[in-house]
């Protein structure tokens, strides 16, 4: 998408936004010193590592390597894409975006769509009791009325002509539920839509969009239940059934139930459980895991407890490791083998169901009874294989007390009871990895040098213009001299517009570690520090020439101007002991 809206516009409005502001209105900072502080919002740390440079219109936490500028904040903290990133910043500023032709289409494309699905989800809707099999199946499962309106849920007819007559579908919406693979047509010629006598779950974004559809036969056929393929709109590791209905009832609330079934979510809500939804069939991914996490505190997921229904809530534990803190926790319930939440609530009703989530199981609970399973705590091989495996995964949380808590826990299970040992236990290689957040870079007078242009921009006004670096073989020199071109080209730029300028490009890593790298030098050493740097770098490349020709001399003589270049190094070169 970078690359859509014009980058003088983006550029502009990061010179228009101060990013002290825009992440103050979310988060309160303090002023420490010429940063600004606070706890950090990614990753839950108790001392605050999150950093934000007002200079630089830039953040970066040393705790868990977050970093970037205002538009990767708020695609981080608001998760928003970058497109919305860019509007959220020009309606702040009051300013419209210009959009290229290409995205503007593109935006306008994807209303369309929308607009489209909305449409042809309410015919869905209404078909549902339009038509008896439907009737009767959603009588069957007990779903009554207002869940069929409040989770518009649908049907389609085996046969799209019998559906197409039934609401006079017009040849030219339907050829737009074609053009858009809402509807599929044969090379023959046939028209079908995928879900065909299927109940239909619309699935909404967070905005109340409809961007895709699950869809579950009404007969006993393989697969089971569908759902609309990957689209432009449609990612199904980003989605989650039903959150658009929780927060339409609650903006934030105390629980998010996760369960496995469209059907799990439409009958607890059935029996007036407001906060569960549900991950599309798929494995949980980090996106919904961060999503989960901005809107409730407490995820609890509630899954079959036969093996596979465990394996996907430790995969879900795994997953959200690095994201859970004092906070922010996990909970499980395991159901009896062969039930799910459908058929247990109407078995044993709201109050038994309810105590199961009071009564779920911690994440600490969890982690050790599925960690420990198969393991002989009385042989000291098992020991020492369940530590080696657990105690990686518990270095994943980065949230500093629950780590200590678990790995407390661990060295009580493998019987460390000696205070000494158990110290050193929990802290040693706490201290080892202390050390790993802090980002090794290796100091050479070429990073050096590129780090500090990077963090001063404005830098690139002191180069000598004297100094040519063409043509010279060095490592790191083409990034430097491509920063350096950027910066003079915009005189005044900041850190975060610097980088903005490389979004879409690999180069950007590199600029990004070593903007936010402490390079230890006291602000009133830097410009001394570049400047000799420069020239330093070059005086090698002077050096390096001197050799070369001196050598051409010897075999076959220098020309007049080669000569002259000589004498001229030699003066260039005997003039820099006042950098030495
Ligand atoms: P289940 O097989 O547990 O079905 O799938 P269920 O939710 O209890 O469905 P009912 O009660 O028989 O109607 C759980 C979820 O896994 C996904 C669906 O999202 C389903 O809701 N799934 C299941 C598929 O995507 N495809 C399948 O074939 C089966
Ligand atoms: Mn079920």
């Amino acid at each position: 998408m970078p690359g859509k809206i014009p980058k003088y516009f983006i550029n502009d409005l990061l010179s228009r936004t101060n990013i002290i502001e825009l992440i103050n209105a979310r988060i309160t900072l303090k002023k420490q010193g010429k940063n600004y502080k606070t706890n950090c919002p990614f990753h839950h740390d108790k001392t605050p590592s999150f950093t934000v440079s007002y200079e630089k219109q830039f953040y970066y936490c040393f705790g868990c390597n977050a970093h970037g500028n205002a538009i990767d904040f708020l695609i981080n903290y608001d998760h928003l894409n970058f497109i919305e990133s860019i509007e959220e910043l020009a309606i702040t500023n009051g300013l419209t975006i210009p959009f290229q032709n290409k995205i503007k289409n593109e935006y306008f494309q994807k209303e369309k769509i929308y607009s489209l699905m909305k449409k042809i989800s309410k015919l869905y809707q209404k078909n549902t009791l339009l038509t008896d099999s439907s009737k009767k199946y959603i009588k069957n499962r007990g779903i009554n009325q207002e869940m069929i309106d409040f989770f518009s849920i649908g049907f389609i007819d085996k046969n799209w002509n019998d559906f197409s007559k039934k609401f006079n579908i017009s040849e030219k919406f339907q050829q737009e539920l074609i053009k858009n693979e809402i509807l599929s047509i044969t090379p023959k010629g046939y028209i079908y839509n995928r879900f065909y006598e299927r109940i239909i779950f619309p699935i909404h974004n967070k905005h109340g969009n409809i961007i895709g559809f699950g869809g579950r036969a009404l007969h006993n056929i393989t697969p089971k239940y569908i759902n609309s393929p990957e689209t432009d709109i449609f990612h199904k590791g980003k989605e989650i059934y039903g959150l658009y209905q929780v927060k339409k009832k609650c903006l934030k609330p105390e629980y998010l139930l996760v369960v496995e079934g469209y059907i799990d979510v439409i009958t607890l809500t059935q029996y007036n459980i407001n906060y569960v939804v549900s991950l599309l069939g798929t494995a949980t991914t980090k996106e919904q895991i961060k999503i989960l996490f901005c809107t409730t505190n407490i995820i609890i997921y509630c899954y079959d407890g036969d093996l596979a229904g465990i394996n996907a809530a430790w995969r879900a534990l795994k997953i959200a490791l690095p994201y859970i803190s004092e906070t922010k926790i996990l909970k499980f319930i395991l159901l009896p083998n062969n039930e799910d939440p459908d058929t247990i609530i109407r078995k044993e009703g709201y109050n038994h169901f309810n105590n199961r989530i009071k009564n779920a199981m911690t994440m600490s609970q969890f982690f050790f009874q599925n960690i420990l399973k198969n393991v002989n705590l009385y042989s000291i091989d098992d020991k020492f294989y369940f530590s080696k495996y657990a105690l990686p995964l518990i270095d994943k949380i980065t949230n500093d007390t629950v780590r200590i808590y678990f790995r407390q826990i661990l060295a009580r299970k493998i019987g460390i009871l000696d205070d000494n040992q158990f110290n050193k236990f929990l802290y040693e290689t706490e201290n080892t990895k202390k050390q790993d957040y802090q980002f090794k870079i290796k100091r050479t007078p070429m990073r050096v040098l590129i780090g500090l242009l990077i963090q001063n921009p404005s830098l690139a006004q002191i180069v000598p213009k004297k100094l040519n670096f063409n043509n010279i073989k060095i490592k790191g020199l083409p990034i430097f001299l491509e920063i350096l071109k950027t910066c003079i080209k915009f005189p005044n730029l900041n850190t975060g517009q610097l980088l903005e300028l490389y979004r879409d490009q690999k180069i950007i890593n590199i600029f990004k570690m070593l903007a936010k790298w402490d390079h230890m030098i006291a602000p009133k050493e830097i410009k001394t520090m570049f400047l000799d740097l420069l020239i330093n770098i070059n005086n090698k490349i002077l050096q390096k020439r001197q050799e070369y020709l001196i050598s051409q001399e010897r075999i076959t003589g220098l020309t007049i101007n080669e000569k002259k270049e000589v004498w001229s190094i030699n003066q260039s070169l005997s003039k820099k002991t006042q950098y030495d």
